[in-house]
């Protein structure tokens, strides 16, 4: 997907993926799953979400968001007072435990951000095309150490049925991006609605799915 297609999105307000309510998956989860001692969570292509703000009652919160609108409209929607630099090639909007970087995320380094405990991924994997998949995940897998985890939730249906973006992901694919990792599907959700966020999808079925991702040791 051009960087162009994404620009018009947040120009046009068109935002059928944005979705106002926190995800169900990480009111159910993520508490579960996170230790004490996390600190740091990165949100790779986070968009205005609203998870972030969810994520930030818990530990420091790192974005990375090519739009400018998002990432103003992140702070404005949740009324949360910012600051703003130039950082090299990135534009950083910094709040006390929230820090975006605007910017292309194949260009941002892992020693900009610092180490992370968590990775939360929500619709940024399924927003880009099969050809950009793995170059995602091949860049992704700089931002881990040893004891980073991802939170990976992922979307299915027919995949001749739409054309995405969103593009659907099943386990398969997961598999083969994430060779190099371990891979646990720990929750499928079907949205018998068939609804994803703001839109309405007409294929036989739509599931997402939750799957926690490490380095393999
Ligand atoms: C489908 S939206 C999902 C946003 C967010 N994760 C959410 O759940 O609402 C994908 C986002 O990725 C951003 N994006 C696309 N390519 C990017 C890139 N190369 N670097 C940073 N952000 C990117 C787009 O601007 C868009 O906001």
């Amino acid at each position: 997907m051009e960087s162009s297609f994404w620009h018009k999105c947040w120009e046009r307000n068109t935002l059928g993926f944005h979705q106002r309510e926190v995800h169900p998956f990480l009111h159910q989860y993520f508490n579960q799953l996170a230790l004490p001692t996390d600190q740091h969570v990165f949100v790779p292509l986070c968009g205005k979400s609203t998870d972030m703000a969810y994520l930030a009652q818990f530990m420091q919160v790192t974005g990375n968001e090519l739009s400018e609108i998002a990432c103003r409209d992140f702070f404005i929607d949740n009324n949360i007072p910012l600051e703003r630099k130039r950082l090299g090639e990135f534009e950083h909007y910094s709040a006390d435990q929230l820090s975006l970087y605007q910017g292309d995320f194949f260009k941002l380094s892992p020693e900009l951000i610092g180490s992370v405990d968590w990775i939360y991924d929500r619709a940024a994997l399924i927003a880009l095309p099969e050809i950009m998949q793995q170059q995602y995940v091949d860049h992704l897998v700089h931002f881990f150490s040893s004891d980073t985890r991802l939170f990976l939730v992922t979307l299915e249906f027919p995949k001749t049925q739409l054309s995405g973006p969103p593009f659907a992901i099943d386990s398969a694919d997961v598999s083969r991006l994430f060779s190099q990792f371990d891979v646990e599907c720990i929750a499928t959700n079907e949205l018998s609605n068939k609804q994803f966020a703001q839109r309405t999808f007409e294929v036989d079925y739509l599931l997402e799915r939750l799957y926690i991702i490490t380095l393999k040791i």
